[in-house]
């Protein structure tokens, strides 16, 4: 058993962790600099990057653009050669223009979940970006890498497994967590590895399989990769550093959130969400929360008879208000204190091989 490095569009880093995107505005380009820093794949979410400026609300989409340009230009700075991602929702309206705009851009990957990225790689023809998607299930990784193949000869750089207990947006329905029909992270990993084969087989590729929701430490990554998983995606975990671009106000929810306070709600996008019970999530359990304006964010959002607006209270709480919405991962009552990302890295690797029995540096 070994902990291999993990190749994305033909750079290497040390270890197999890719820290996962987390919109609004919680993973930008200071944790995506000490990411890079600490041998680790960065990912900054274009959530809604554009939520505290003056224009977000006249110009959504060229104001969001504008602050990627910003965003990555800072984390490219101090770090040209490291793997940096941008997570783009497909579920967002204007998902064509982003990717199109994004594969122009001075990054080594989009990954895309929250739906099916089928145009993906119509997006990045031409370009030196690559694609990659999230997916919950075998089913939606064999519909998509049987589109790629058959649309565009064209293969994920990698493919990220998401379980049930990932943070932000979910990829199970309600009724399939009352029903207990969630499959576990590890069932889903196995079975997508099968899926996965038949394609790497075909173009005579290696596709790495991450492994998301719920690795906290060493011990949880060495589980995956034990199972088969190549690598990890963490974005919990990395919350509360000094480093993180989240407020200090939602740093200290993620400190002093307990087991029982980690709970589901129902999102505008249609997927079950995972967020700390505080005010919002309180009257939530009562009735739905006033929209007071909308960007047209989300395709998947109807609008009318919605419980809250996601894109006015995920920015609310990424801009310091501990009543908006607060995502979190299912592991999040393990955080008590803050740490840097450096130390966070170093102890996962540590554990995660011991655990594995590998010996040396
Ligand atoms: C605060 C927060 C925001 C997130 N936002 C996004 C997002 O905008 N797009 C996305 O695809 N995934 C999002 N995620 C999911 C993460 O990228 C990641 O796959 C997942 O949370 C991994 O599980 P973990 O948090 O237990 O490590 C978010 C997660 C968190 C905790």
């Amino acid at each position: 058993m070994n902990l291999k490095p993990l190749t994305i569009n033909g750079k290497e880093v040390k270890f197999p962790i890719i820290q996962g995107g987390m919109g609004i505005r919680i993973s930008l380009n200071k944790l995506a600099k000490a990411c890079m820093n600490s041998g680790i794949v960065a990912t900054i979410s274009a959530a809604q990057v554009g939520f505290l400026r003056k224009n977000f609300k006249k110009d959504t989409t060229g104001t969001n653009k504008e602050e990627l340009i910003n965003e990555i230009t800072k984390s490219r700075k101090e770090n040209p050669d490291g793997i940096l991602g941008v997570n783009l929702m497909h579920a967002m309206n204007d998902y064509g223009e982003y990717a199109t705009f994004l594969a122009q851009q001075d990054i080594d990957f989009i990954v895309s979940g929250a739906g099916l990225p089928l145009d993906l790689p119509e997006y990045l023809k031409g370009t030196k970006v690559k694609g990659a998607f999230i997916i919950s299930s075998a089913r939606a990784c064999r519909i998509l890498l049987k589109s790629w193949d058959r649309r565009y000869s064209y293969m994920p750089e990698f493919v990220v497994c998401e379980g049930p207990l990932a943070g932000g947006h979910l990829g199970f329905s309600k009724e399939d967590f009352e029903n207990g029909n969630v499959t576990s992270l590890e069932d889903i990993i196995t079975s997508v590895k099968e899926v996965v084969a038949v394609y790497e087989e075909k173009y005579g590729i290696k596709i790495p399989i991450i492994a998301a929701g719920g690795v906290h430490d060493g011990h949880d990554m060495a589980n995956m990769i034990k199972i088969g998983a190549d690598g990890v995606q963490i974005a919990t975990r990395f919350i509360a550093t000094d480093e993180c671009d989240a407020s200090e106000e939602y740093k200290q929810m993620i400190i002093e959130s307990k087991e029982e306070n980690i709970v589901r709600v129902d999102s505008p996008a249609g997927l079950p969400g995972r967020a700390i019970r505080n005010f919002l999530t309180k009257t939530l359990e009562k009735h739905n929360i006033k929209v007071s304006y909308c960007v047209n964010c989300l395709k998947t959002c109807k609008k009318v008879g919605i419980p809250y607006c996601i894109t006015e209270q995920l920015g609310n709480s990424s801009n310091g208000d501990k009543n908006g919405l607060i995502f979190t991962g299912a592991k999040a009552y393990l955080i008590d204190k803050m740490d840097t990302v450096e130390n966070i890295v170093k102890e996962i690797i540590r554990d995660c091989r011991k655990d594995l029995q590998l010996v040396g540096g």
